[in-house]
């Protein structure tokens, strides 16, 4: 049990490196990067790079999940039959450290939908040569949507650093309530 359990906590450390490296990486690194570059090839760059990246953030996010489910397992079963006062505190902080991870799995698919409409209208762009005004109205989506896109990826960021500083916290209470 003592290697199995290392193990699967193991692979969630990996999981936790993984999806707020990447998240950090693609914030701070890749974004950045993409915006300098001539908006001809931004487009194609910009659909490579997702190409890339969403894979390691839902594999990641699904390793998290499942590995999740045994730590919790584990340590419910090593907290049975406590009556201690942490022991709420410690089921409450893994409830929230939950709905954060819900709400980053929620705007990692408003992400890419919205990342998906940027791409369909630089595509009817180009099939709209002749049509001045039209490009400008879509260019302007465009823009509005990048700007919705890079501010939820920093929400992002910031949720997969305090899912990290909640897992700070549990590890503490969990250590505090097996000390008693
Ligand atoms: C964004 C997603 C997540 C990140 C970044 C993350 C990160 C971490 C980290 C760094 C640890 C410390 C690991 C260790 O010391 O062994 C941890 C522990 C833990 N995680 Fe996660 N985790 C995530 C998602 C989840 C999910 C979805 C679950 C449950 C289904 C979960 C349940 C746990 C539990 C129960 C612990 C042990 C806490 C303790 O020490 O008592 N995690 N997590």
């Amino acid at each position: 049990m003592f290697v199995t359990i290392t193990f699967i906590r193991w692979l969630h450390l990996v999981g936790a490196a993984a999806l707020v490296g990447g998240m950090v990486l693609q914030l701070f690194v890749v974004s950045p990067l993409l915006s300098g570059i001539d908006p001809a090839l931004r487009g194609k760059l910009a659909k490579k790079a997702s190409d890339y990246y969403l894979p390691v953030f839902w594999v990641s996010l699904a390793l998290l999940i499942i590995t999740g489910a045994f730590v919790i397992f584990d340590r419910l079963v090593s907290l049975e039959n406590m009556v201690f006062p942490y022991k709420n505190s410690y089921e409450t902080f893994w409830l929230l450290k939950l709905s954060f991870v819900g709400a980053i799995g929620l705007l990692g698919i408003l992400i890419a939908r919205l990342s998906n409409e940027i791409r369909g209208a630089s595509k009817e762009q180009m099939a709209v040569t002749e049509d001045v005004t039209k490009i400008s109205l879509l260019e302007n989506r465009k823009h509005r949507l990048r700007h919705v896109v890079s501010l939820l990826r920093n929400l992002n960021v910031v949720l997969g650093i305090f899912v990290l500083l909640w897992a700070a916290v549990l590890q503490n209470i969990f250590g505090l309530l097996i000390l008693r």
